[in-house]
């Protein structure tokens, strides 16, 4: 009887140090060192760039005072969202984004539709920062909701 509670309770001593083992792994995972790495540098170009470029020249149509052509770029979510002609951004095949062919004229509306159009050296720095999953800083919210 004596022996069977020790097998026991060593069985469970296993069991738990497996669960302790087997739930680190998972945490390890998640915490992907390359996808962190992409993510940061996803962030800084936004930062450097993105922002700036969305704050001057979109946001008042997309999101801030008004949302045309029922696209929001305001928040990831909404970005991803698209508007009425469907995705804006393509994460799988960045450089076939809809809004880069607006941005360069490639394709109408022409955004944005009037003023100087965006520099070309913005617009690869808005293609690389899709291409690194187009993170937004979720501490600083580009715009309030209109
Ligand atoms: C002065 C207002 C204005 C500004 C500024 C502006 N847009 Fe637009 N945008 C529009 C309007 C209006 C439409 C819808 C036009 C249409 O469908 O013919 C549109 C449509 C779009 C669409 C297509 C949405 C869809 O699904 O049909 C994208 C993408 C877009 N804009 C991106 C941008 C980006 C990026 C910027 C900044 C670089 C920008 N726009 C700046 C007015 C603006």
């Amino acid at each position: 009887m004596k022996s069977r509670t020790k097998t026991k309770t060593r069985t469970l001593a296993a069991a738990g140090l497996c669960a302790a083992a087997c739930l680190g792994a998972a945490t390890v995972r998640a915490r992907d060192p390359a996808a962190d790495a992409q993510r940061q540098a996803g962030l800084e170009m936004y930062r450097a760039a993105v922002r700036p470029l969305l704050e001057k020249r979109c946001v008042r149509c997309h999101g801030g005072e008004k949302i045309k052509g029922e696209f929001d770029l305001t928040t990831r979510e909404t970005l991803l969202a698209g508007g009425e002609s469907g995705a804006a951004i393509d994460l799988k095949r960045p450089s076939e984004s809809l809004v880069l062919a607006l941005l360069r004229r490639e394709e109408k509306p022409h955004m944005p539709p009037k003023g100087d159009p965006v520099d070309q050296e913005t617009i690869g720095k808005l293609a690389v920062w899709i291409a690194l999953g187009a993170p937004y800083d979720e501490a600083k919210p580009l715009a309030d909701a209109p």
